[in-house]
């Protein structure tokens, strides 16, 4: 297969690519807006970051795999791709712990107002008593949203914190994702509005979706309590992002956010979201799911996968 691999992926994993006869064109800075001029004559593709639209799939005369080494397939126009008979296919969970180790630090990060703090140290300002006033996560109530893999992997460490995890009741939820929330203890409540009324932090971890879009607006912002904590490293369509503001303006809401409404496209530019800006905002780069770790495992899959569309099978078709 002739594959374009638009994003970093870990060399090793290019080299086995090279070993399965593949012929990989390495070229991990492509941004959304020059994918289009790249795909012709390409029978894969590997992205992460870079947004695959319609018009770029326009000149993918020879494509017939899309693999997003990620599990959100929102960067990729699903559609555009079906209609060309394109498989695109995702890695869901390898990255899972990864996300789930970044919102347990954004966590961490807010109660101590740890960026405030290091900000001061840095401008040589030693101020003990404004930076003594974390109200401290044992014994603190955490809402979690979304109980799957990266759900329920931040479900694990909030409760190894000594936190009582909350979560919404749904009568499709599976039975095995019952008996890994049964272990850590989770309790469930009947609704989002009574999750936001009972939780200290509340936990975003779902895909972007018609059906999830503002899931956090003004309505459920009115049921949480002052002082909440509220984490997104899902994705930021899931906020109404002027209705957090408001929230936080009116009830000292804080936000942990890795994600964004509007995020550059390919992973580099200017963001213009006034959350990124806002002093109750502790914000990453939609780092989640970049660590070593991660990214070896991930990258692991995808060699599967390729290896697995070349000897006739699809995996994690979505
Ligand atoms: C995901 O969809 O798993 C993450 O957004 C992946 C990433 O940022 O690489």
């Amino acid at each position: 297969m002739r594959i374009l691999v638009a994003d970093t992926f870990p060399s090793g994993h290019l080299d086995r690519l090279g070993e399965l006869g593949h012929d990989c064109d390495y070229r991990p800075d492509t941004t959304s807006g020059q994918l289009p001029g790249l795909l012709a004559g390409r029978t894969a593709l590997v992205v992460r970051s870079t947004r695959v639209t319609a018009e770029a799939l326009e000149g993918a005369d020879a494509l017939r795999l899309v693999i997003r080494a990620g599990s959100g397939t929102n960067t990729i126009d699903r559609d555009a791709a079906s209609a060309r008979g394109i498989y695109v296919c995702n890695v869901p969970g390898r990255n899972a712990i990864a996300v789930a180790e970044l919102a347990c630090a954004l966590m961490l990060a807010l109660d101590r107002g740890l960026y405030d703090n290091v900000a001061d140290l840095r401008a040589g300002r030693w101020d003990k008593k404004r930076h003594s006033r974390a109200r401290g996560i044992h014994g603190r109530r955490v809402g979690v949203i979304g109980l799957g893999r990266i759900g329920l992997a931040f479900a694990e460490r909030a409760a190894a914190f000594g936190t009582t995890v909350y979560a919404v009741a749904k009568p499709d939820r599976s039975a095995q994702v019952l008996e890994r929330a049964r272990a850590i203890g989770v309790r469930f409540v009947d609704d989002l509005p009574t999750l936001a009324r009972t939780c200290d932090v509340l936990s975003l971890h779902l895909p972007a979706t018609d059906g999830t879009r503002h899931l956090v607006d003004a309505d459920l912002l009115a049921h949480v309590r002052p002082g909440t904590l509220i984490l997104n490293t899902a994705r930021g369509d899931l906020i109404d992002e002027d209705a957090l503001i408001e929230a936080m303006e009116d009830k000292d809401v804080r936000a942990g956010l890795d994600v964004y409404a509007d995020e550059p496209a390919g992973g580099t530019g200017r963001i213009e979201s006034r959350l990124a800006r806002h002093p109750n905002v502790y914000g990453t780069h939609h780092i989640g799911a970049s660590t070593e770790q991660a990214q070896q495992a991930v990258a692991d899959e995808v060699v599967a996968m390729v290896a697995a569309f070349q000897s006739g099978s699809v995996r994690h078709c979505v």
